[in-house]
């Protein structure tokens, strides 16, 4: 393990740092379970454009971005002159303000779907919402969900059975199986059906078959069921209408979270006015849902929303970083083929890393051949392993998993990710940190 030795003498700050905060966190000192690295991830101290330095004074080009809430970048100037200008008139009101309807218009003028629009704390919210929603207008109360979707940590969005959760009426079914999928939604006691945009894990480690994904919409309006899409990773990264729009969909609600906020913390929900219309307050007998929030639609938040989403609405942004994507892609999977390394990339901005038996080309859209989630999952251990090994190549990464790009990247930043990656790999592989085919989930 001598390039994990070499991280462990070469961070000792970081090292200091995660001893302290194992007295205080319990998840093994992280605050984030996506944020535990083993033997110990960078405690950061500044990032700027596509760069992020640790307590240790070493600097990494930063394909993490926050979560990929950042495509345009660490501290983008429009972004913070905004914060700056705002926090001085006033963080939080706790009243309405014009802000939140100007960031409002601006978001119904992206998503075509968009006729009412509900401001939160972070995207989970806007989903518990969705489906809360959705139960008061259907008088249903089951959730049909697909594996590895990801939606959030409340009991409602994550698996049924996970520890300490209590979420009945939850169905989680494979993707891509229409049969299931229409005979759960035929039984007639569907409120709403949650699909991720762009499939399983930030944008589709898992895609979606694009016919699947419009068979999810066409039976849910047979069966009355209403569907939710949600783009809290892919709203607004994939273009100004979201991967929804790239793909002509029509959901009946959509979520919307990380980039839309330009990096502040929130969720927006939007959709049909007849079913948002349960919010709307009516006379006894009728019923309405109340949404409080203390968080909902804070003005500074506002502020960076508007910002960002008046960079975001031409596309230009999008196309890109799509097309640092493409390049990506392409110098990536040159690289990996050329050492034969049974590794590859693929994805639009996010470029997901898979590691595992089959040599496969990634289509142009940036697709692999496959939607098979096992298949697309293997390696997940050696990922997390080769993700300590790019750090110790100044490479910041979702720990291995993916590539989360921004505006901020430069062709340069890329040649140099991508020759880290391949250097990472074999050394990985001189180490036996990594084998020859990936271990199974
Ligand atoms: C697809 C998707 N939905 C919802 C969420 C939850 O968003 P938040 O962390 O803002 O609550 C995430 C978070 O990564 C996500 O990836």
């Amino acid at each position: 393990m001598a390039i994990i030795d070499e991280y462990v003498k070469s961070h000792p700050k970081s090292k200091e740092l995660h001893e302290r905060a194992l007295d205080h966190f319990a998840a093994r000192g992280a605050t984030h379970v996506g944020r535990m690295w083993e033997p110990f991830g960078p405690y950061m101290t500044h990032a700027q454009g596509s760069r992020i330095w640790d307590v240790d004074g070493r600097e990494y080009i930063e394909f993490r971005n926050g979560h990929g809430a950042l495509i345009l970048g660490h501290g983008h100037p429009a972004i913070v002159k905004a914060i700056q200008d705002q926090v001085t008139k006033g963080s939080l009101y706790g009243a309405s303000h014009e802000l939140e309807i100007e960031w409002a218009e601006l978001i119904k003028g992206m998503v075509p779907t968009a006729e009412r629009v509900e401001f939160f704390a972070c995207g989970q919210e806007a989903n518990m919402m969705g489906i809360r929603i959705a139960r008061a207008f259907t008088g249903r109360r089951k959730v049909l969900r697909f594996e590895e979707n990801f939606h959030g940590w409340a009991d409602e969005l994550v698996a049924p059975h996970a520890l300490g959760v209590v979420s009945s009426g939850v169905r989680v079914i494979p993707a891509h199986d229409v049969q299931a999928l229409e005979e759960e939604l035929a039984t007639g006691q569907y409120a709403i059906v949650l699909t991720e945009g762009g499939g399983a894990h930030m944008a589709g480690q898992v895609p979606w078959e694009p016919g699947f994904i419009r068979a999810v919409g066409s039976m849910a309006k047979r069966y009355g069921t209403i569907w939710l899409l949600d783009e809290v990773v892919t709203g607004f990264r994939d273009g100004p209408g979201g991967w929804g729009g790239l793909m002509g969909l029509q959901p009946d609600l959509t979520t919307l979270g990380k980039c839309v906020a330009g990096g502040m913390p929130a969720g927006v929900l939007t959709g049909r006015a007849d079913i948002m219309g349960m919010l709307t307050p009516r006379p006894p007998p009728q019923r309405w849902i109340p949404h409080s929030g203390t968080w909902n639609a804070m003005p500074i938040v506002c502020a960076a929303g508007i910002a960002a989403c008046k960079l975001l609405k031409d596309g230009s942004v999008q196309r890109r970083v799509n097309e640092l994507g493409a390049y990506m892609r392409g110098a990536g999977n040159r690289a990996l083929k050329q050492r034969g390394y049974n590794w590859r990339l693929y994805g639009r901005s996010i470029i997901h890393t898979y590691f595992g038996p089959v040599d496969f080309e990634v289509d142009e859209a940036g697709n692999p051949p496959t939607r098979d989630i096992e298949m697309m999952l293997a390696g997940t251990e050696e990922k997390h392993k080769l993700g300590v090994y790019l750090l110790q190549h100044g490479i910041h990464t979702h720990q291995g998993t993916m590539f989360i790009l921004s505006i901020a990247h430069t062709k340069e930043d890329i040649d140099k990710a991508v020759d880290a990656l391949v250097k990472a790999i074999g050394e990985a592989m001189a180490d036996g940190a990594i084998g020859e085919s990936p271990s199974l989930r």
